[in-house]
């Protein structure tokens, strides 16, 4: 599989080059230059998910890997369930929440973890990603104990939930977590200087597992793919997707299912007061403000980093930008699309799932099958889910086993030099 840098088109790359570079030079993005389309989609969509996620990633990476590591690595990452339920006529939720981490994080970081392994030859690695709050326990669980590999996790302090936070700061041994005094974009920003320090990156061998690493990515696909077969058939054919979107790697994960061939129709991008997309798409101009924070914190993003493959898949495919439509949900609307889930149709949510669920329920048309992406469990967002609903949620034992123990980050201003000190010396 070839990628090309988005900032620097004559940069090409292979995948294991791609994983392992993480972000391109100048900070460009690696993007595929080939998008592999599934010959019978109909015959794919009756395969088992894992045996239908072999066949994708086969798709991009069998000339690579070889199909024997392809199928080892995929079902190895993927060995928790995904659920697709109805909800009310027409709509569906696609839930992500099933796997160690309770969010569709676990879906990429434990795809991108099997893939790291395959390719290191047991060399050591440092693996620095900034989280909005899901990504951090997902990648954190992914790589845990393994030898080799130290993790860093940059997170905006006090700006994630408690319980989140708890998922991933209290682990210790080779996960070392930092609580920046700033905000996710701050985070962000501090990995992608620490990827333009060549010195840092050559001695600590740094590597990302942002959503900027394709491996995430395109284990994203599968899932969109999972969704569409479990819709009866008769009511496949306006499929419109809603993505709770923060960094918008999951948007980007759903266009790539459609350029290979997946039959859908339309996507929602619902942000929360985040809205610099949705404001994009309205008025052309491109201008992030302040990030301010939200009860879907994970999607407290201004300056989004996958935006730019989402352009190229526009471009590339000659896709006109309404296949996008763009919707901000705010505060209170967030709390009427839990409220509605659960009053109406009997459906527990929480705050992201449920912004994905208000701009489906405001956007559908007559004649197109909704479905909403449920991107994290609510006991992960306990509090306010129970402060909205006023009801008691219990915790799975993954958490109960967290909730009591102490945090373990160290506490640092968002200074890439201070940073940079800290990540030395692991
Ligand atoms: C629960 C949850 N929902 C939605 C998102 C947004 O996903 P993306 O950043 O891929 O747009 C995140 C990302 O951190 C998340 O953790």
């Amino acid at each position: 599989m070839e990628l090309y840098n988005l900032k620097k088109n004559e940069q090409r790359v292979s995948f294991s080059q791609a994983v392992k570079l993480g972000l391109g030079d100048n900070q460009g993005l690696f993007f595929p230059s080939n998008i592999p389309t599934l010959p019978n989609i109909g015959d794919v969509l009756k395969q088992d998910f894992v045996t239908r996620s072999v066949t994708i990633i086969n798709a991009f990476l069998g000339d690579e890997l070889g199909s024997d590591v392809v199928e080892k690595m995929v079902r190895q990452a993927f060995n928790f369930p995904l659920q697709v339920r109805k909800v009310r006529e027409q709509t569906y939720a696609l839930e992500l929440t099933h796997g160690p981490t309770l969010a569709f994080k676990d879906f990429g970081a434990r795809f991108l973890a099997q893939c790291l392994n395959q390719l290191s030859n047991n060399e050591k690695a440092t693996i620095l990603t900034a989280t909005s709050g899901d990504t951090g326990a997902a990648v954190a669980h992914a790589f845990y104990g393994i030898d080799n590999i130290k993790v860093a996790v940059l997170y905006p302090k006090g700006k994630i939930s408690v319980l989140q936070e708890k998922l991933f700061c209290t682990l210790g041994s080779n996960i070392h977590t930092y609580a920046i005094d700033g905000s996710f974009d701050d985070c962000q920003q501090m990995v992608k200087d620490a990827f333009d320090d060549q010195e840092l990156k050559q001695a600590i061998s740094l590597n990302s597992a942002n959503s900027i690493n394709i491996a995430r990515l395109l284990a994203q696909i599968c899932y969109y793919f999972e969704a569409v077969a479990k819709v009866p058939e008769n009511e496949r054919d306006n499929i419109v997707f809603s993505v709770p979107s923060g960094n918008f790697g999951d948007l980007t994960a759903g266009m790539l299912a459609k350029a290979m061939g997946l039959p859908i129709r339309r996507f929602i991008a619902a942000t929360n007061l985040n809205d610099t997309v949705p404001r994009y798409l309205a008025t052309g101009e491109w201008s992030p403000v302040e990030t301010i924070a939200t009860r879907a914190n994970a999607m407290d993003v201004s300056a989004p980093n996958n935006w730019p493959r989402i352009e190229e898949l526009l471009r590339v495919y000659h896709w006109d930008k309404s296949l996008i439509c763009g919707v901000m949900v705010n505060e209170q609307e967030t709390e009427t699309g839990l409220k509605e889930l659960y009053n109406d149709d009997d459906y527990l949510c929480e705050p992201h799932g449920a912004i994905a669920s208000f701009a489906l329920k405001n956007e559908l048309k007559e004649g197109e099958t909704g479905i909403f992406l449920c991107t994290a469990h609510p006991s992960k967002f306990q509090d306010s889910v129970q402060e909205v609903l006023d009801i008691h949620v219990a915790l799975p034992k993954v958490l109960a086993d967290v909730a009591n123990k102490e945090i373990l980050s160290i506490d640092l201003p968002a200074d890439f030099a201070q940073l940079r000190q800290h990540l030395m010396a692991l």
